[in-house]
């Protein structure tokens, strides 16, 4: 089963089983998961939600396409090649566009709001100093001009809860800290429900955010 193969055959099969994984022999290709319980969220169109999936699905599929050239160009000696680099560079931006959707996906489809006295609305006061201070600041960031992901970040070297702007998938991540909550600021994320204005996007996206999701990735 190639890359591209075992994506689409594994659509909507999120974990793939033990047996398909030995069968593989190999480490197993990345299987796009299968968000279309998200599809009726307040807010979000249905056209623009499988757009969404289906360009979700396109960097499932380059990922595993990616590291089946590298690892075939690797075999036959073509390591030192400009392509090889090349191809080594890109990876970084198919595998951080898979991700950052699929964190992105499952932290939305949430009905109730954060829990106030949780862990997490804890941490977000005390780096804070309110909720409100911080909404405001993640909101501020998601209204940036420009196209990108923000991420609240949670530093592991001393628990700092930070919000930041990711231009592009694979630049400007603090490296070892850990997402909690990312939202997706790309045009196709909201432009066919909501044209230019980003903020009425910002708007249904924190109705609709999973608090008990982004408060589970808290280490
Ligand atoms: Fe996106």
């Amino acid at each position: 089963m190639t890359g591209l193969g075992g994506a689409a055959l594994l659509l909507g099969n999120a974990v793939p089983t033990k047996a398909q994984i030995k069968k593989e022999g190999k480490t197993m290709t990345y299987v796009a998961r299968d968000y279309s319980k998200l599809i009726g969220m307040e807010g979000f169109s249905e056209t623009l939600l499988k757009n969404h999936f289906t360009l979700y699905q396109g960097y499932v599929t380059n990922t595993n396409k990616v590291l089946d050239t590298l690892d075939q160009m690797l075999k036959e000696g073509k390591a030192a090649t400009p392509e090889f680099a090349e191809l080594k560079r890109r990876l970084g931006w198919e595998f951080n566009g898979m991700r950052l959707h699929e964190y992105y996906f499952e932290n939305l489809g949430g009905k109730a709001g954060i829990d106030t006295g949780g862990r997490l609305a804890k941490k977000l006061i005390g780096n804070f100093g309110s909720y409100d201070a911080w909404e405001k600041d993640f909101k501020a960031t998601g209204t940036m001009r420009g196209i990108g992901w923000i991420v609240l970040y949670q530093d592991i070297a001393n628990g700092k809860l930070i919000n930041f702007w990711i231009n592009e998938h694979d630049v400007s991540h603090p490296a070892g800290c850990n997402p909690l909550l990312i939202m997706d600021v790309f045009e196709h994320a909201f432009m066919l429900d909501y044209g230019l204005k980003k903020t009425d996007y910002i708007s249904a996206f924190f109705k609709n955010i999973d608090w008990k999701v982004v408060e589970a990735r808290l280490k």
